[in-house]
């Protein structure tokens, strides 16, 4: 539950989405020659793969002629869609550029385009509602593809919530206690830096494990949580809003592929007590599935958890806090850049 009246507002009343890249799905989800149905920002859009340039791109979905959807029988023709009800075409910026019955193309018959971005086995959406260009980068995860390191597996998960609750989590230092079951929060910091905000944090998990985790988003809707504890791991962790109170979670899971020590084979048995693999000392990539799988579990849980607080709250613009909380008020203010125009949070720009 979301109180709507203290959302952001565009000029003319509509609700005000966030400025930066969303994840809308990892690279398999776009296959050559089959169009995506999706709706973000309120929007119906259409995405698909190029089969020629193997590029994703993404544009609003209704035919500017009778309203068609396009991303239901879309028909993908080289880099361009052609609309399934009357055939019209549309290139990779928008533009029809064929109708099979016609002598003209009337000059209107466009559909605006938005940028993407893909990279490390994610597919990145570019939203401001002002239309400006992309004002910062998503760095390449070095790990991915290197045969030192897991496949990723990924999950996505619809709430009904709004993103401001889930980037609160960056500065919420008392709920890992009381939320997620940590027996202490050893060390806790928050760095805030232009469209970046870093969570550095070192807790004592239950099972007496200490876990060292350093997470940090890239704009509003993308973080990458670097995990050192039994196993080194990448989180990747993405909200991408659909309407005002609802959004779409992803996260995805890599894992370090290591061997086992007598001191972590007991921890690691006990992760895998459900799935019945056999533990050596060698590790195999049977193993690193398995734990994976039980990382993404673990992971899930924790959402889980913070979900069942999210999806019943109230977001309170003047909260009573106090000195054992986390720096919300800091948090609070580097989000709201993503929510001005650009020429009033030059640090954006970056
Ligand atoms: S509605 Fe798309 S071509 Fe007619
Ligand atoms: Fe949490």
């Amino acid at each position: 539950m979301n109180n709507l009246a203290t959302l952001p507002r565009l000029p003319n009343g509509d609700i005000r989405y966030p400025r930066g890249w969303f994840v809308i799905g990892v690279s398999g989800d776009f296959r050559p020659g089959e169009p995506v149905r999706m709706k973000y920002f309120e929007k119906e859009l259409v995405g698909y793969r190029g089969l020629d340039d193997e590029t994703v791109h993404v544009m609003d979905a209704y035919c500017p002629h009778l309203g068609a959807h396009l991303g239901v029988g879309g028909i993908i023709e080289g880099n361009n869609i052609r609309c399934p009800f009357h055939h019209w075409q549309f290139n990779t910026e928008g533009q029809c550029i064929d109708i099979p019955y016609a002598n003209r193309i009337p000059a209107k018959a466009c559909l605006p385009t938005w940028h993407t971005h893909e990279s490390h086995g994610w597919v990145f959406l570019w939203h401001d509602p002002q239309g400006n260009p992309p004002l910062y980068e998503i760095p390449v995860l070095e790990e991915v593809g290197d045969p030192g390191w897991s496949k990723w597996i990924s999950r996505r998960l619809e709430l009904k919530t709004h993103p401001r609750e889930i980037i609160e989590n960056v500065a919420d230092k008392a709920h890992f206690v009381f939320v997620h079951g940590f027996k202490e929060v050893l060390h806790f910091e928050n760095i805030y830096e232009e469209h970046l905000a870093t969570q550095v944090m070192q807790g004592l998990s239950q099972f007496g494990s200490t876990n060292s985790t350093r997470a940090t988003y890239y704009g509003p809707a993308y973080q990458v949580t670097w995990m050192d504890s039994i196993f080194q791991s990448r989180l990747i962790n993405a909200n991408t809003p659909i309407d005002a109170n609802t959004v779409h979670l992803w996260f995805g899971v890599l894992l370090k592929k290591q061997t086992i020590d007598a001191n972590t084979k007991m921890l690691i048995e006990f992760m895998l007590a459900q799935q019945e693999v056999e533990v050596g000392t060698e590790i195999s990539d049977e193993h690193i599935e398995a734990i994976q799988m039980a990382y993404v579990e673990a992971t899930r849980k924790g959402f889980d958890e913070d979900v069942a607080i999210w999806e019943h709250k109230l977001y309170r613009t003047n909260p009573v806090l106090c000195d054992g909380d986390g720096p919300l008020a800091k948090l609070r203010k580097w989000y709201a850049q993503f929510y001005t125009d650009v020429a009033d949070h030059p640090a954006s720009s970056q």
